[in-house]
């Protein structure tokens, strides 16, 4: 179910799985240092963008054009505009970037062209009522269509203008330099599908139909929407199935939902079309901290064919647009976001990303966690990955169209030419100039936005549910906070099931999450794979920093992703026990007290030979401590006196030290009672049964049959005779059997086990006795050489 997800290039569905990359060639790259970006430069960078772990590029319009709408006012659709390079530049890059598994998708700009283009001079100059002339609209007077908005409305006062040539006004809803073709004129719906055949052969994958909504006309109308505008959609689209099934169209129509979706048809017109009303919601979401913006239009948001694709964004190319909005709302969009009237132009916000942020790193990554995780095919801006700035001062839209920052570098890495000759200034200012801010630094910086995204973006790949599932909101009484789950049924009839929780605000919050329908999963964090507590009967608790947000993936515990992490058993803070002279320092009375009262109790309760754990512990002692003969003396051999209920018990629990650096090995961290320290040095107060020294010079005491005087008592070391035949090295191998179980076992040089009995009781121990009692008789089972008296507790046996 959350196996890792490559999208095959054959997929004709590749555009549900695409991240697209927007790139305005003039401002990327530019390889031959004329100061204009080109094909070239952008076939250079091409690793670049496969590094970034997009899968699409979308290139902005790159045809011969007078640039008065930079580019989207076509002069020659055949054509490359020659300061981006040849026919046999785009072909190459179209070859490097599908070798590279990256779709190139162009733009098909129908609704105009520039008046500079060959039909429109021919129109202008023809009879009116001919042929040529009719390519383009044309009327007496500038009163027709009156019910129609202007768009560019800070540059344009009508949707006609006069031409003098032509002695008739000529209808453009854009520039008036970009007459509209007219469509109810078969030729030109002709010509247009040539050109996309055009494309099409040249192994374009996708067409970017830019300002679809105002292809025809019609009076009483307001011009946008029409059923003959469909109409010649579906044409389009039959076109292109006919000749190259598998390539996709994408709809620029900035319209309400309802119209938006009209551009799928039944599944017969645009594969995809951008969802221009939830971009300016999200922006609205965060600046009012409440998630009501975003769940309100995804409610009014239709369903749409199951084939087609909502493509959503952040920002392009264009001002963050907000005609999709009601006037209020724009009106608290613009003093929120573009404050600086110079911010504003047309109905909209002429600002990237980073700069609307306010170049805050939180509102940042939520953005770009709401847009890589809501329903459909993300857009990144070029330079949105950096955070790049904007300059608001250049004309028109320019001012998001900067040079491409590759470097602190002159021009910013972006061209060799003399500063005067580039096609747009770079950034200089000292927020988001190049030197603060370009991609040769924060590739270099695995904390930076640019690595940042390239992570968020593996991991968007390895999920269906981001690009194809369904989403479901939750609405946890915190409105702060937006919850929503992306969920996608996978072939093995699994639902992968994604949780995404976003914290608008700029202050912590909980929320409480009903997840009851997932009783039983386990959410793992998508990014840092840590398995969170697993979803049960109550409400799911989630807290959030300000601006925080989880992506979870929701799994069942028997198909816990393979990536993820178990949770840590926590660490018991130990307390550090200073040692001057040695061991014995640890029985010292605050040392003691320290060990009797904090770090006994929890740590009986972790060990699985202490047999009381269902009860409370009363209180813990060190009952008996008697230094016995390790290698190096560090051993104590000690008794812990637990008292639980109404009885005490006994357990046998050696305590040694393992010094930091001496060993690598985790046990002696894992069964310390508590640090130790000796001026400089650090160690572990440990279960002697961790430490070499302890099995080593029990061994050695046994040999020597020695005996140890004690408080009470003695403490004998009885070997078998056996003993005296087994032949160790010097530092023989010690293997531990398993650290927690009743009694803990130890294997010293592939010869003998050792077995220390935890619970310590009056008399011989029966375990003890029965094995020495069977050697004696001759059993060649494993004999026991070593006891303690009166009590028994530890036994010693040879393999041999
Ligand atoms: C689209 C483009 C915009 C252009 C307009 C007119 O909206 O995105 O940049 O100015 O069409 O062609």
């Amino acid at each position: 179910m959350t196996a890792p997800h490559t999208p095959t290039f054959e997929d004709p569905l590749w555009y549900k799985d695409a991240v697209i990359y927007q790139v305005h060639i003039k401002s990327f790259f530019d390889a031959t240092n004329d100061g204009v970006g080109d094909f070239p430069g952008l076939i250079e960078k091409l690793d670049y963008i496969a590094a970034l772990g997009v899968n699409a590029i979308w290139l902005l319009p790159f045809y011969p054009s007078p640039r008065r709408d930079d580019g989207y006012d076509i002069a020659d659709y055949r054509n490359v505009h020659p300061e981006y390079g040849t026919m046999a530049d785009v072909r190459r890059f179209i070859h490097e970037a599908h070798k590279r598994d990256i779709r190139v998708i162009t733009e098909l700009v129908i609704n105009h062209t520039s008046d500079q283009h060959p039909w429109f001079q021919k129109a202008r100059a023809a009879k009116p009522g001919s042929a040529a002339r009719d390519f383009y609209v044309w009327s007496d007077n500038d009163k027709k269509y009156d019910g129609t908005r202007i768009i560019f409305v800070d540059t344009e006062k009508s949707n006609w203008t006069w031409d003098e040539t032509a002695q008739a006004f000529y209808w453009h809803r854009f520039f008036s330099h970009q007459p509209d073709l007219n469509f109810d004129n078969p030729k030109v719906l002709k010509e247009v599908l040539n050109i996309m055949r055009f494309w099409l052969d040249l192994g374009v994958d996708g067409l970017r139909l830019d300002a679809v909504p105002y292809l025809i006309e019609r009076d009483g109308t307001n011009n946008e929407n029409l059923s003959e505008t469909h109409d010649v959609l579906k044409t389009i689209r039959a076109a292109l199935d006919a000749h190259a099934p598998g390539r996709m169209l994408l709809a620029e129509a900035n319209q309400w939902p309802e119209d938006a979706q009209q551009y799928f048809g039944q599944g017969d017109e645009c594969h995809m079309s951008f969802h221009f009303p939830l971009m300016p919601r999200m922006y609205m979401a965060i600046a009012q901290e409440d998630r009501f913006p975003i769940t309100d239009i995804m409610r009014q948001t239709p369903e749409i064919p199951e084939l087609c694709q909502w493509a959503i964004f952040l920002r392009n190319h264009d001002e963050l647009t907000l005609e999709m909005v009601t006037d209020s709302e724009r009106d608290y969009l613009w003093n929120t976001y573009a404050a600086d009237r110079r911010a504003r132009i047309n109905l909209g916000i002429r600002r990237r990303l980073a700069p609307l942020m306010e170049r805050d790193r939180r509102r940042i990554e939520l953005m770009n966690g709401l847009l890589l995780s809501m329903p459909g095919t993300p857009v990144i801006y070029y330079g949105d990955e950096i955070g790049m700035g904007d300059n608001i001062h250049l004309g028109d839209r320019d001012g998001v169209r900067t040079p491409m920052q590759w470097s602190p570098d002159r021009n910013g890495g972006f061209s060799r030419a003399n500063p005067a000759d580039l096609v747009l200034p770079p950034v200089m200012d000292p927020l988001y100039g190049f030197d603060a801010v370009n991609v040769e630094a924060q590739a270099a910086d695995p904390h930076s936005l640019l690595s940042w995204m390239r992570r968020m973006l593996a991991v968007r790949k390895r999920h269906r549910a981001f690009g194809r599932g369904t989403q479901q909101f939750l609405y946890p009484g915190n409105r702060k906070v937006l919850a929503y789950l992306r969920l996608y049924p996978v072939p093995d009839g699994e639902t992968e099931t994604i949780l995404c929780v976003y914290n608008l605000s700029r202050t912590a919050q909980a929320v409480e999450l009903d997840l009851s329908a997932h009783v039983g999963r386990v959410p793992v964090d998508l990014i840092g794979g840590a398995a969170f507590p697993p979803i049960g009967q109550l409400s799911y608790l989630l807290t959030l920093p300000p601006f925080g947000f989880f992506w979870f993936i929701l799994a069942t515990e028997a198909a816990l992703p393979p990536w993820h992490i178990r949770p840590s058993v926590p660490m018991p803070e130990l307390a550090t026990l200073v040692v001057r002279d040695g061991l014995a320092d640890v029985l010292a009375p605050s040392a003691r007290h320290v060990l009797e009262s904090e770090a006994l109790p929890a740590y009986l309760m972790r060990r699985r030979w202490f047999a009381s754990k269902d009860h409370a512990i009363k209180s813990a002692r060190l009952a008996q401590t008697d230094k016995i003969p390790g290698r190096s003396f560090d051993i104590l051999l000690t008794e812990i006196e637990v008292a639980v209920g109404a009885r005490t018990e006994r357990y046998l629990l050696p305590l040694g030290i393992s010094w930091d650096g001496e060993t690598n090995a985790a046990l002696p961290q894992q069964l310390a009672l508590a640090r130790i320290r000796q001026t400089r040095r650090m160690g572990y107060l440990t279960d002697a049964f961790a430490v070499d020294a302890f099995p080593l010079g029990l061994i050695r005491a046994l040999r020597a049959r020695t005996v140890v005087p004690v408080q009470d008592g003695e403490i004998r070391c009885l070997p078998t005779s056996h003993l005296d035949a087994v032949e160790l090295p010097d530092n023989p191998e010690i293997q531990r059997l398993s650290a927690e179980q009743s009694n803990s076992s130890l294997i010293v040089g592939k010869k003998i086990i050792m077995k220390i009995i935890r619970r310590v009781m009056q008399g011989v121990n029966p375990e003890v006795e029965m094995v020495r009692h069977l050697t004696a008789h001759g059993y060649a089972t494993p004999r026991p050489c070593w006891a303690r008296s009166p009590v028994s507790a530890m036994t010693a046996a040879s393999t041999a």
